[in-house]
């Protein structure tokens, strides 16, 4: 073919592939990061810096203390003796003389083959005012440190709300890349789908990795709650170094509002924010029939009120949807036990991590097939949530490029890039899900993006595209 012959041609494909309406084939986009893993930043980086001042409180952290928004939990740590676990804080001045309120905490610490934590200190400020700012001080006696958030608005079916959604951050560079990305894009707290420190990568799961990692973090989540769920990387179990309670550093270190929930262990629990009511699961506890997360969910989906929480969102570890040979079906027994639960009752959006890459889905589900039927394939579904695989904080252990060909009918987007998202609820009916990679500038416009509509209030709109 000529030149000009073959441009016709490509242009006559192209307007045939934009003319095709009624097929939506999937992307699977062509763009690539490089693809070797990057190393975590030295002990020494700037991000890992000690604050200044005699057993100064460090690795300072908020998340919700309760289930609407009324109590905010902090955790720091203190270095060289127990100190002081009380908070003081209040509206109008960030002088912490001046802070009018204060609440004591409790005092924690544990071992970890030869390691011994810092003294991990937790304390709940209740009685906030739904949208107010407070500051907030702590390290009396010592070195004292302040800091400040907004709580959340009162809960409400138009209450508008902006999330950030991170997995996997680890500590490398990228990682460090991935949070500078979502500060710039100023969400109002963090749905955090697993996976935080990768200490477990270490040689006797060096757990100065996870007070490092906790520094770096801090300059986000000492100043917006960020609600946690349980990766692979929590777990720690390790009997070959007689560490076999799993979960040991992280229920340590970062409590979450699970009795508020009415949930027995801190790995599912639910919280209201805004107009979202938000459930966490546990991809490494016990989901199976009459098992207490089992039955906790079940009774939490009798709970949800979408006259007042419209938008339902539920967070998870590891994926049900992932079309990436990297961890290929590890959340398929969990799907099978819970998928028709979450299509009843009509979730808007199902988060995952796990997976070192992007990938977001069309509403389909796969709730049809019993052991003898046959019918396993995903089919469209409106009442299904979208599913979104957002493992790809940019951790030590590189990016997940082994995409399954072809895509498969449910996948809407995939690429392989670090990056983050955000989901920024307007109103009871729509809200706006963006997903940028790292490697545009902050100001870029979103790699994916896609107007969500609400499964309760326009449950046969089809916004899957
Ligand atoms: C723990 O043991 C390892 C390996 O022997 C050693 O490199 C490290 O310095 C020890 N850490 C502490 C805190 O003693
Ligand atoms: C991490 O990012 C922050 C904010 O962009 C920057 O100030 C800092 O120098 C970075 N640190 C490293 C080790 O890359
Ligand atoms: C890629 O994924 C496929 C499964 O889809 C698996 O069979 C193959 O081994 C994977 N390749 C690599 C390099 O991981
Ligand atoms: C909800 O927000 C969307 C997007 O901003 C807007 O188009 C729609 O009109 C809003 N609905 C109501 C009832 O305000
Ligand atoms: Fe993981």
């Amino acid at each position: 073919m000529g030149t000009a012959r073959r441009r016709l041609g490509l242009l006559f494909l192209a307007a045939l592939m934009a003319a095709a309406p009624g097929t939506h084939a999937g992307i699977t986009s062509a763009y690539r990061r490089k693809l070797e893993a990057t190393a975590d930043m030295p002990f020494d980086a700037d991000v890992f810096r000690l604050p200044t001042g005699y057993n100064a409180p460090q690795q300072v952290h908020i998340t919700l203390g309760d289930q609407a928004g009324t109590a905010m939990t902090v955790s720091w740590v203190t270095a060289s003796e127990p100190g002081s676990s009380t908070v003081r804080y209040g509206r109008g001045s960030p002088d912490p003389r001046k802070m009018k309120l204060s609440a004591r905490g409790t005092r924690t610490r544990y071992s970890y083959v030869n390691y011994t934590s810092g003294f991990i200190h937790h304390c709940t400020l209740t009685g906030l005012k739904h949208g107010a700012k407070y500051y907030y001080a702590m390290g009396f006696g010592h070195t004292v440190r302040s800091f400040s958030f907004t709580v959340p608005p009162k809960p409400g079916p138009d209450v508008p709300f902006k999330f950030g959604l991170i997995g996997d951050l680890g500590q490398t560079f990228d990682s460090n890349s991935t949070l500078s990305h979502y500060e710039s894009n100023g969400g109002a707290a963090v749905l955090f789908v697993g996976d935080l420190s990768y200490a477990d990568t270490y040689p006797l799961h060096d757990n100065r990795r996870w007070d490092s990692w906790a520094r770096f973090v801090e300059r986000s989540v000492a100043y917006q709650p960020w609600l946690w769920t349980t990766g692979n990387h929590e777990l720690d179990y390790a009997p070959e170094l007689g560490e076999t309670t799993p979960f040991k550093p992280f229920t340590h270190r970062y409590p979450t509002p699970h009795r508020a929930a009415g949930s027995t262990e801190p790995f599912w629990y639910s919280v209201k924010i805004a107009s979202a009511h938000v459930i966490v699961l546990a991809s490494y506890s016990a989901y199976g029939k009459y098992t207490p997360q089992w039955t906790w969910l079940q009774d939490e989906l009798k709970k949800v009120d979408r006259e007042v929480t419209p938008w339902l969102v539920v967070l998870m570890h590891s994926p049900w949807y992932n079309s990436n040979g990297y961890h290929y079906m590890e959340g398929e027994t969990m799907r099978v036990q819970f998928e028709s639960w979450l299509v009843d009752a009509k979730v808007d959006v199902v988060l995952a991590g796990h997976v070192h890459s992007y990938e977001r889905s069309k509403r389909f589900s796969n709730v049809e097939y019993d052991i003898v039927n046959g019918k396993a394939t995903p089919v469209k579904n409106l009442h299904a949530p979208v599913y979104i695989n957002i493992g790809d904080g940019g951790n030590i252990e590189g990016i997940a490029n082994n995409f399954t060909k072809p895509q498969p009918a449910y996948s809407a987007f995939r690429e392989a890039s670090f990056g983050h998202a955000t989901l920024e609820i307007m109103n009871r009916t729509h809200a706006y899900y963006a997903w940028h990679r790292n490697h545009d500038g902050a100001m870029a416009a979103a790699a994916d993006s896609v107007w969500l509509t609400n499964r309760y209030w326009m449950p046969t709109h089809d916004d899957s595209i």
